[in-house]
């Protein structure tokens, strides 16, 4: 691949369900110029169809090693690869690869190629966890293929658990590493440099900030008050921002996620903190999205030691009362501080003044004097900002589940309605939403 900033990728996939989102894939590898050869194994072909390949690589696609012989693809594509990634990789394909079987183009492809390999398993969680599968895929770790881990959450059925193809942007970050340098960041860098700088794409050129996860308030040095955010979609947000060509920050507050791909990643724990480094970030940013759950109160006052039971027998069911005071609205204040940086009036900043368009969230439940929409509407209005993302929450939806619906209203009283969907879909919904608006806001 040399000083050129395009791979020649071949994408091999699988026959299992998982295969729509290939294509997904497919696109975001051709979006950053690389040059793509899809080789789906024939079970492949029955879930996605080869004229889709062919319309989204731009290439011809073949499943068999009798095409087009006299250019031997079957030797060919595997040694002019930069990268071969197989998404997904099923429980026949690790076999076949791990005992060398060459019976199709994609096997022989594999057998060929002297480049990096990454092969992304999806099968159900009984395949996935079986002995003959753990052992081929031991087998192909050992040889240096980059196996990655199956996600967790919803199967093809109702079922759930490990086995889920990772979303098409993780599988693009996983290959980031490995497509030319002067584009992308290199493994070591990747997750504490801003990602894929220079990647054609909406976002391309955007610096945007993302805040995900839940805050803690300390009351001692062992107890906090928080919340049951997972981070799960602000990790989606910033993910698929990076996929899209964006320079992201996310500032995360208590997520246990593994940090995403080409993103600086930026922790803090409580709501205070919060608001400070997304001041710093949102100066230069060109997009803010607080996905966050942010603490409204914290308490009064910090106990520096832990707090202790009291043993009086006079008043054995003693407890501390806690008092709470209210937390910043770091949204709110985002919005104010843009004002003021417009108005050129914010003591202490050296920043050029910033614009950036800033998106909220609003979880809501709903209840006797409106619904979802209806509280959406009004906290849109409350916090002045450009769009807000509402959501239903209760104790079973949305806190730390994989699938969402999500609605984005806009101060012109448009309201977008999304279908459930993933997080990805969701945050893919958000920053279609968002590159609209920045089209639409020239001077930004
Ligand atoms: N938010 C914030 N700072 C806070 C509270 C919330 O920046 N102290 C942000 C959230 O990140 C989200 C939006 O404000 O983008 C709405 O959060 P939500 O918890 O739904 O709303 P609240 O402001 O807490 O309003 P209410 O308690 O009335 O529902």
């Amino acid at each position: 691949m040399g000083g050129s900033t395009s791979a020649n990728v071949v994408l091999g996939v699988g026959g299992g369900i998982a295969a729509y989102k290939a294509c997904l894939l497919l696109r975001l590898l051709t979006e950053a110029g690389h040059q793509v050869t899809v080789v789906p194994t024939a079970a492949a072909l029955r879930f996605v169809g080869a004229p889709t390949w062919e319309a989204l690589s731009g290439r011809p696609v073949s499943d068999s090693v009798w095409q087009d012989v006299y250019d031997v693809p079957h030797v060919r594509l595997g040694q002019r690869a930069d990268l071969v990634v197989v998404a997904p990789a099923t429980a026949d394909l690790l076999a076949r690869a791990a005992n060398g079987i060459a019976d199709d183009l994609l096997t022989t492809t594999l057998l060929t190629a002297r480049c990096p390999v990454l092969m992304a398993p999806a099968m159900h969680t009984e395949m996935w966890l079986h002995p003959a599968t753990q052992a081929n895929v031991a087998t192909l770790r050992a040889r240096g293929v980059l196996v990655l881990d199956p996600a967790e959450g919803r199967l093809t059925g109702a079922d759930s658990g490990p086995g889920r193809l990772p979303e098409p942007e993780q599988l693009y970050a996983a290959c980031l590493p490995h497509l030319p340098s002067s584009s992308h960041p290199t493994a070591a860098s990747a997750v504490s440099e801003p990602g894929a700088v220079g990647v054609p794409g909406p976002l391309a050129g955007r610096r945007v900030v993302v805040s995900a996860g839940g805050t803690r308030e300390a009351l001692d040095p062992v107890r906090f008050l928080g919340n049951r955010s997972s981070g799960k979609q602000g990790y989606a947000l910033a993910e698929v921002a990076a996929a899209l060509g964006a320079e992201v920050t996310l500032v995360s507050a208590n997520v246990y996620l593994p940090a995403p791909t080409g993103v600086e990643l930026v922790k803090v724990e409580s709501a205070l903190q919060m608001l400070a480094a997304m001041t710093a970030a949102s100066e230069s940013a060109d997009v803010v999205v607080m996905a966050a759950a942010v603490a409204d109160f914290r308490p009064a006052r910090y106990v520096d030691t832990k707090i202790k039971k009291t043993h009086d027998p006079d008043d054995p069911d003693a407890a501390p009362t806690i008092t709470l005071v209210r937390n910043p609205d770091i949204l709110a204040t985002l919005v104010a501080d843009r004002a003021k940086r417009a108005a050129g009036t914010l003591s202490g900043s050296s920043m050029t003044p910033a614009t950036p368009l800033i998106v909220g969230f609003a979880a809501e439940t709903g209840d006797a004097s409106g619904d979802v929409l209806d509280h959406a509407r009004a906290k849109l209005t409350r916090k002045g900002c450009d769009l807000l993302v509402a959501n239903q929450v209760g104790s079973d939806l949305v806190f730390g589940q994989d699938v969402t619906t999500v609605h984005i209203l806009a101060p012109d009283g448009s309201v977008q309605r999304g279908a459930p969907g993933s997080k990805h879909d969701a945050a893919r919904q958000i920053w279609a939403a968002v590159a609209q608006r920045l089209g639409e806001r020239p001077g930004l």
